[in-house]
């Protein structure tokens, strides 16, 4: 007996047939399946970050992640504007628990920056848009959610941000075939059921220029993924700062490092109730599909439209700098007078920053990106203590 299939990928099988050589690019296949509007993974009711779905987010870990990150808002903000107004961007907020946090740690500490505060929020996702809105209710005075850039007022003078963002975006996949660069198509047998892969020439000749630009030769039957769309974000956003800074956190690493010849299979990963695997092409619609992000690209491109990058870090160093593990002795003061560190509070704010930092965990596979445009020098706090510039050898 045949098994019926699932609507998604009912679409991407018609998809692969209206084409003339029936088969679409991965990225096509990755597009429809994380973004198809009501049956992709992102845009459909699903609950999908924290215990209970399919991956953990920093938000997600606890509120401490938010807290920490709203104190370099608040020495960033004043650089900004001239003060009568203030404006933070958040782009693919999820569930909206960081904003909550942020926006919450803003009020305790700044009152006068938080009056004058808007939270921007861009996100594709509905039903995000939606629980975004659940969670931001004590706070509904001061977000705005936008569908593009061109709703926000300009010139866009604040800081824009964004955690796991760009690790979200469709990405195309090659591979080094006979010395000749080649990209993943994929199509569907009909006889066995199941989509295929197929490697063919390149759809874009911007992937070609993609490695030989960043003067990278993969090895021979090396698999690897290009996010061109991280590119287009990218200038995208260096156009529309015009005096501020951009945080971008997310997994990744320099391009060298990213597509040595060890990461013989790329990095594409997917997520279904907190199990990793690599085949993208099972729970079509119901797991993540992700892959890590090339941040020398990220920083190449700021650059050439003047984003300045001023750190590059693990998430370790950033929030270790930026004053994290207070938080956990403003608990055991504030919440009970007196140091009781097995206070169940005190082990849930502990756990999570130990997740938050920890190599093995959170810590250095995550990687943080700050940069600036048209905004002066400044010695903040997460650049003071001990610093690694990652991968850059500075
Ligand atoms: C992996 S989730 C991260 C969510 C959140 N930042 C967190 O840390 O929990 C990626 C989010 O980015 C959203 N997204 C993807 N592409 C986007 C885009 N081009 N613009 C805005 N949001 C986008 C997705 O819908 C999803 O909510």
């Amino acid at each position: 007996m045949e098994h019926s299939l699932n609507p998604l990928t009912e679409k991407i099988i018609q998809e692969i047939q209206k084409q003339k050589d029936h088969r679409i690019t991965f990225y096509h296949f990755m597009k429809m399946a994380l973004y198809e509007p009501e049956l992709g993974y992102y845009t459909k009711d699903r609950t999908k970050i924290g215990k209970t779905a399919d991956f953990y987010t920093s938000s997600s870990v606890g509120p401490v992640f938010g807290k920490t990150i709203a104190n370099t808002f608040l020495e960033m903000l004043p650089f900004c504007t001239d003060q009568r107004n203030y404006n933070i961007l958040e782009m693919g907020g999820g569930n909206g628990r960081f904003a909550r946090d942020v926006l919450t740690g803003i009020k305790e500490k700044n009152q006068k920056i938080y009056e004058k505060l808007t939270y921007y929020m861009i996100e594709t996702s509905p039903y995000h848009q939606h629980l975004q809105k659940e969670y931001l209710k004590e706070h509904l005075e001061h977000v705005k959610w936008v569908n593009h850039l061109d709703e926000i007022p300009k010139p866009f003078q604040g800081v824009i941000f964004s955690n796991e963002l760009v690790d979200s975006f469709p990405v195309h996949m090659v591979q080094m075939q006979d010395g000749k660069l080649k990209e993943i198509y994929v199509t569907w047998d009909d006889e066995k059921r199941e989509f295929i892969e197929v490697l063919d020439q390149l759809s874009t000749q911007e992937l070609a220029k993609y490695f030989q630009e960043q003067n990278i030769t993969l090895k021979e039957g090396q698999i690897a993924e290009v996010n061109l769309d991280a590119i287009q974000w990218m200038e995208t956003m260096a156009r529309f700062l015009d005096k501020g800074y951009m945080i971008t956190i997310d997994y990744g690493y320099p391009a060298d490092e990213l597509y040595a010849s060890h990461r013989h299979n790329g990095t594409l990963m997917c997520y279904h109730r907190h199990v990793a695997n690599e085949n993208p092409y099972q729970n079509i619609g119901d797991q993540d599909i992700t892959s890590h992000v090339n941040f020398s690209i990220l920083m190449n491109t700021g650059e050439k439209l003047g984003l300045k990058t001023i750190l590059f870090t693990t998430q370790s160093y950033f929030l270790l700098n930026s004053g994290i593990l207070e938080y956990l002795q403003e608990i055991e003061v504030s919440q009970m007078g007196h140091r009781d560190l097995f206070h169940d509070e005190a082990l849930k704010m502990n756990r999570a920053i130990r997740q938050l930092i920890t190599p093995g965990e959170m810590g250095e596979t995550f990687k943080v990106l700050v940069q600036k445009k048209n905004v002066p020098d400044h010695k903040f706090r997460f650049m003071t203590g001990i610093i690694e510039q990652y991968g850059l050898g500075w």
